[in-house]
Order: structure tokens, then C-alpha cells, then sequence
């Protein structure tokens, strides 16, 4: 049976680390849309248009070994802003959210746009210094060089940028479950998702 969930919600809010373990638990498949984003726009970073890279994308792109740079986020950021662009990118995505077995997507407008009819949508946030704060340790755990105030204007200006465009912007889906990661440990955000689906699943 296909079961789809859709989580949406700024940059470094958690949705990627929920989405994982989401999937991991239900046995579902796990698809990081952002990653879509981000290796269309490192294919502009090296000099190809952004809706030829986006028509041409390759699995073997998505696995490319520096698509989390703060520098590769502000492409991706940028490339999702052109229409055409997202137009490429929307087939690949309803065919992974309605496969069977169950899929879970994260992204910017995976509720509002790619799966509206989601069978739970969840909109994941964080204070933006929370965020910020996560997103250094992880970037310096993997060694980049970077301070608190760098990664803070990054994820305001992406986050920012991703809300005021005019085709599919950042926003929670009406009928989204809200999760505010802030003050909880990735173990609660998880445990709190997993209830929610559970709930869904238990009304059917
Ligand atoms: O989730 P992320 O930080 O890896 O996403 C990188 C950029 O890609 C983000 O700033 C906006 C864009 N994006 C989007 O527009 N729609 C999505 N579904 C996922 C990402």
C-alpha cells in the first residue's frame, strides 16, 4: 500500500533527521528532496544552465561529495526559484512519493505542491539561532571553517529567499501537523513524529 508522508520547513530545522528516522522505523522509502536542489545547483556552480542541469539530472549527481556547503545551499536555493527548474523536478518526485511500500519526502512544498493529498504532512521548525547552531556543528564536525554568525545570515537569507518566491514558496501545507524542534533532543522530534503517524494510521 502507498503511504505518503510530506515534511516541509526551513533549512536545518531537523526535516532531513526526522524524515531518515521516520522512514528507518515505518520501513518506508526516504527521499531528501533538497538534494535535488542541491545537485542542480552545483551542476550551475560548473557552468551549465540551471533548467538544463535540473532536465538532466542523474542519480549518480545526487551522491556527489560537497552538496552540503553553505555555498552549494545558496545555488540550490537560488536554481529553486526558476519555474522551469521545479517543473523538471516534480515527476521524479510523485513517482517516488506514490511507489508502494510507503515513502516519506522532505523538502520546501512537498504538502503544498507535490503531495497534496499527503496521508500526513508534517512542517517542521526551529527558532533560527537553534538552527543555526546545529547547522555549525555539523558543518565544523566535517570540517569546514565557519562561525555561528556566517551560517546564521546563510540559513536567514535561503530561508528568506525560499518563502518570498512566487512558485511553490516555503509554507506549511493548511492541514500540516506543526513540530517545533526547538527545545527537544532528535530522539522527542522522532518520537513526536512517529506519534503523529501513528495517530493517522490508528483513524484509518
Ligand atoms: O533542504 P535543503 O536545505 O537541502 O534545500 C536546499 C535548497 O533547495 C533550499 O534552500 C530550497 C530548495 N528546495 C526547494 O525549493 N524545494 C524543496 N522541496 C527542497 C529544497
Amino acid at each position: 500500500m502507498a503511504f505518503t508522508i510530506a515534511i516541509d520547513g526551513p533549512a536545518a530545522a531537523g526535516k532531513g533527521t526526522v524524515g531518515r528516522q521516520l522512514a528507518a522505523h515505518f520501513g518506508y522509502a526516504h527521499l531528501d528532496t533538497g538534494l535535488l536542489y542541491r545537485a542542480t545547483g552545483r551542476r550551475m556552480l560548473n557552468g551549465e544552465g540551471a533548467v538544463e542541469a535540473a532536465m538532466n539530472l542523474r542519480p549518480e549527481d545526487l551522491g556527489a561529495p560537497d552538496l552540503r556547503t553553505p555555498e552549494v545551499g545558496q545555488a540550490a536555493s537560488r536554481v529553486a526559484a526558476i519555474p522551469e527548474v521545479r517543473e523538471a523536478l516534480i515527476d521524479f518526485q510523485r513517482a517516488f512519493a506514490t511507489r508502494a511500500g510507503g515513502a516519506v519526502l522532505d523538502g520546501r512544498d512537498i504538502g503544498t505542491v507535490i503531495c497534496p493529498d499527503a496521508d500526513v504532512k508534517l512542517y517542521v521548525t526551529a527558532g533560527d539561532e537553534v538552527r543555526a547552531a546545529r547547522r555549525l556543528a555539523e558543518l565544523t564536525s566535517t570540517g569546514h571553517d565557519i562561525d555561528f554568525q556566517t551560517v546564521l545570515a546563510d540559513l536567514r537569507q535561503r530561508d528568506a529567499r525560499d518563502s518570498a518566491r512566487a512558485d511553490a514558496p516555503l509554507k506549511p501545507a493548511e492541514d500540516a501537523i506543526l513540530l517545533d524542534t526547538s527545545q527537544l533532543t532528535i530522539d522527542e522530534a522522532v518520537a513526536t513524529a512517529i506519534a503523529e503517524v501513528e495517530r493517522v494510521q490508528a483513524a484509518r
